[in-house]
C-alpha cells in the first residue's frame, strides 16, 4: 500500500497531531521497564521538531476501558520522553477540551507536547466521529507512527486521518517497508519461524506465507498439535484437539507446494509446567504419559539453526517453548542466536520473540524488530490494517 511519508509534507510552523504507540510496560511503581516503543518514534518526533513543527503527541496506554485512571496515565511517559529528548515535554492532562487546547495554544515552533491517554474517553475505541473531530481540531496535519496500533480502527488511527492532511511517520514507514517486502518480494531462500502456544493464533500467517516461503520452522506449543497430527503421542502437552486436522492439511498443502516444514525432532518435557519441575530431553516419539513438552530439544535447535543459516529472508514470530521459565528457554535462545548470526534480512515480530532477542543481547544484529505484536501478525496474515488504510486514501 502506497502511503505518503511525513517527509513529503510541509510541516514548518504547523501543529502536527502525531499518533504514536507508547503503550509501554510499567512496574507497580509506575517505572517504565522497557522504553523501546518510545525510542522507536524518536526519529519522527525529532524530525518534526527540527523542522519547526509543533509536535502534539497522542497515544493510548493499556486498556482503561474508557475510564480515567491514574494507573494508565501517560504522565510517566511524558517525563521519560523529555529525558530521552533532552528537552521539556509539555503534558496535557486530557487529550481533548480546554486542557488540551490550553497546552497546544501555548506551544512554540519545535515544542513537543504529550496528550493524556486517548482511551480515557470511550469514544476513542468506538471511532466516534465527534471525538475524532475534537482531536483533529487541535492540529493542522496528521501523522501516524503507531504501527503497533494500526490494526485498531479507533478515532485516533482511523477517524482523524480522514479529517486532516495525513502521512506516515518514519517508524510506520519502516515497518511497512520491511513487512511489506516479506509479502511482495522476499529474497529467497525465505525461512519463516513460527512459534508460540497456539496454532489458532498463527494459522493465518502460515496460510498467507505458504506461497512465499521455502521453509517453515514450527516450534513452541503449537508444534505439539502438528506432531499429534503426525500420530505422535504428546502426553499431557498442550494440544489443540480441534486443530489437528487443520495441522495435517497445512503440512499437506506445504508439501504439495514444495515448501519444507521442519518440526522438532526432540523436545524438553516436564512433569508440570513450572520452573522447578523435573524435566528431561526426549525424542519426539518418546513423550512420557503425564509429561508435557515445554521446549524444543538440542537436536531440533541445531536442525533449525542450520536451516536459518542459509536463509536470505527470515521472519520470526513466537517462542520455541515456555521461555519465560529459565530452564525452558534454551530452544528460543538458540533460535535467537541463529537469527542474529544470519547474513540475511531478519525480521522479528511479536513481543515474546522481541523480548528473547533483547535478553540474548543480539537485538542490534536483527535487521528489523517490529514494534507491533498483534499488528505485525495481522499484517503478515495479509490483512489491510485500518490505521494504514486510512493513510493510503
Ligand atoms: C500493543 O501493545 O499491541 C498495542 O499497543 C495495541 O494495544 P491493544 O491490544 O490494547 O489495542
Amino acid at each position: 500500500m502506497n502511503v505518503k511519508s511525513v517527509k513529503d509534507l510541509d510541516v514548518k510552523g504547523k501543529r502536527i497531531f502525531l499518533r504514536v504507540d507508547f503503550n509501554v510496560p510499567l512496574d507497580e511503581n509506575r517505572i517504565i521497564t522497557d522504553d523501546k516503543k518510545i525510542r522507536s518514534s524518536l526519529p519522527t518526533i525529532e524530525y518534526l521538531a527540527e523542522q519547526g513543527a509543533k509536535v502534539i503527541v497522542a497515544s493510548h496506554l493499556g486498556r482503561p476501558k474508557g475510564q480515567v485512571s491514574e494507573k494508565y496515565s501517560l504522565a510517566p511517559v511524558a517525563a521519560k520522553l523529555g529525558e530521552i529528548l533532552g528537552k521539556e515535554v509539555l503534558f496535557a492532562r486530557d487529550c481533548i477540551g480546554d486542557e488540551a487546547r490550553r497546552v497546544v495554544d501555548g506551544m512554540k515552533d519545535g515544542d513537543v507536547a504529550l496528550l493524556e491517554n486517548l482511551r480515557f474517553h470511550p469514544e476513542e475505541e468506538k471511532n466516534d466521529p465527534g471525538f475524532a473531530r475534537e482531536l483533529a481540531s487541535l492540529a493542522d496535519v496528521y501523522v501516524n507512527d503507531a504501527f503497533g496500533t494500526a490494526h485498531r480502527a479507533h478515532a485516533s488511527t482511523a477517524g482523524v486521518p480522514g479529517l486532516l492532511p495525513a502521512a506516515a511517520g518514519l517508524l510506520m514507514k519502516k515497518e511497512i517497508e520491511y513487512l511489506g517486502k516479506v509479502l511482495t518480494n522476499p529474497v529467497k531462500p525465505f525461512v519463516a519461524i513460527i512459534g508460540g502456544a497456539k496454532i489458532s493464533d498463527k494459522i493465518g500467517v502460515i496460510e498467507n506465507l505458504l506461497d512465499k516461503v521455502d521453509t517453515f520452522i514450527l516450534g513452541g506449543g503449537m508444534a505439539n498439535t502438528f506432531l499429534k497430527a503426525q500420530g505422535f503421542d504428546m502426553g499431557k502437552s498442550l494440544v489443540e484437539e480441534d486443530k489437528i486436522e487443520l495441522a495435517a492439511e497445512t503440512v499437506q498443502k506445504a508439501n504439495a507446494k514444495g515448501v519444507k516444514v521442519l518440526l522438532p525432532s526432540d523436545l524438553v518435557v516436564a512433569e508440570s509446567v513450572a520452573p522447578d519441575s523435573p524435566h528431561k530431553v526426549v525424542a519426539k516419539d518418546q513423550v512420557p504419559a503425564g509429561w508435557a513438552a515445554v521446549d524444543i530439544g538440542p537436536e531440533s535447535a541445531r536442525m533449525f539453526a542450520d536451516a536459518i543459516k542459509d536463509a536470505n529472508t527470515i521472519v520470526w514470530n513466537g517462542p520455541m517453548g515456555v521461555f519465560e521459565m529459565e530452564p525452558f528457554a534454551r530452544g528460543t535462545e538458540a533460535v535467537a542466536r541463529a537469527v542474529a548470526e544470519s547474513d540475511g534480512t531478519s525480521i522479528v515480530g511479536g513481543g515474546e520473540s522481541a523480548a528473547a532477542v533483547k535478553k540474548m543481547g543480539v537485538a542490534e544484529k536483527i535487521s528489523h524488530i517490529s514494534t507491533g505484536g498483534g499488528a505485525s501478525l495481522e499484517f503478515l496474515e495479509g490483512k489491510k490494517l485500518p490505521g494504514i488504510r486510512a493513510l493510503a486514501k
